[in-house]
């Protein structure tokens, strides 16, 4: 079924304004090992840790689809001890996943380009795909994700398509997204104000929250007050009116 079909059969929206889908560049593993004195890899191991803690406590909040940014297409520029680190705990993920070792589970989408991976690691994404798809709360994991690179292979499905005049249906549609609704809200740790080619095309809307607790440091109660910064906002989409029932 359908993300807008299951909501409406599950009623959703959770809160005023609704909050259908939320976001979160998880950034900070860094320099919250750093901090510590340990190597860096440290730090996006329990990085690993908040994303399990946050995504289940999301679920608890009855928030449908929740969107992390685990690895932007930039951040093959880091050095290869840290990819390869960072790559081993996605392993670890996936493979958790696959045994069902984990109390609760999403509906998993990759959101990226996964030719960059190996065969090995784009079987396994697409086995976590398929096992989990029955699933009732979607998760989607950017890996390897651009907003400009999203954009971009998004023109070129459509161009393959044979289109030679496009529409914005036309490229959301297209989007690694498909068939999902923006970003409500974008939530960032690790105290930079930027989106970092984060969804690009679909955050034009979307509520920001950012604030400067590191993303290993995340915990249910700083999902709260995200939540809480969102219910405090006014949505008016460019109209005069704010939005309060969801579209
Ligand atoms: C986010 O944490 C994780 C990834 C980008 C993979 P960082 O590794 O960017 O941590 P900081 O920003 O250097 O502290
Ligand atoms: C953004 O964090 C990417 C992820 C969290 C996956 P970065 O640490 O790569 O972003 P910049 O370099 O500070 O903009
Ligand atoms: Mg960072």
């Amino acid at each position: 079924m359908g993300f807008f079909k299951r909501l409406k059969k599950e009623s959703g929206g959770v809160t005023t304004p609704p909050l259908r889908h939320i976001a979160f560049i998880m950034d900070g593993n860094g320099r919250w090992a750093k901090k510590r004195g340990l190597p860096r890899e440290f730090g996006h191991s329990e990085g690993a840790k908040a994303f399990i803690r946050v995504v289940e406590y999301c679920i608890d909040l009855d928030i449908k689809l929740v969107t992390v940014y685990a690895f932007s297409t930039e951040n093959w520029k880091r050095p290869q001890s840290e990819v390869d680190g960072i790559m081993k705990l996605f392993v670890e993920y996936l493979e958790d996943g696959l045994t069902n070792k984990r109390k609760k589970n999403m509906r998993v989408r990759f959101l990226g380009d996964k030719s960059r991976f190996s065969p090995e690691i784009q079987a396994l994404m697409d086995e976590v795909v398929e096992k989990t798809a029955h699933f009732p709360y979607d998760l989607n994991i950017a890996i390897n994700y651009g907003g400009r690179d999203d954009i971009v292979q998004a023109v070129n499905t459509l161009i393959k398509e044979g289109k030679t005049e496009v529409t914005e249906e036309d490229i959301s549609n297209a989007l690694y997204t498909h068939h999902q609704p923006d970003p409500d809200l974008i939530v960032r740790t690790g105290g930079e104000w930027r989106l970092s080619n984060f969804l690009t095309w679909q955050s034009t809307y979307s509520e920001l929250y950012f604030t400067k607790k590191l993303w290993p440091d995340m915990k249910e109660k700083d999902v709260d007050e995200a939540v809480e910064f969102f219910k405090s906002r006014k949505r008016r989409f460019g109209d005069v009116k704010e939005e309060r029932k969801a579209k």
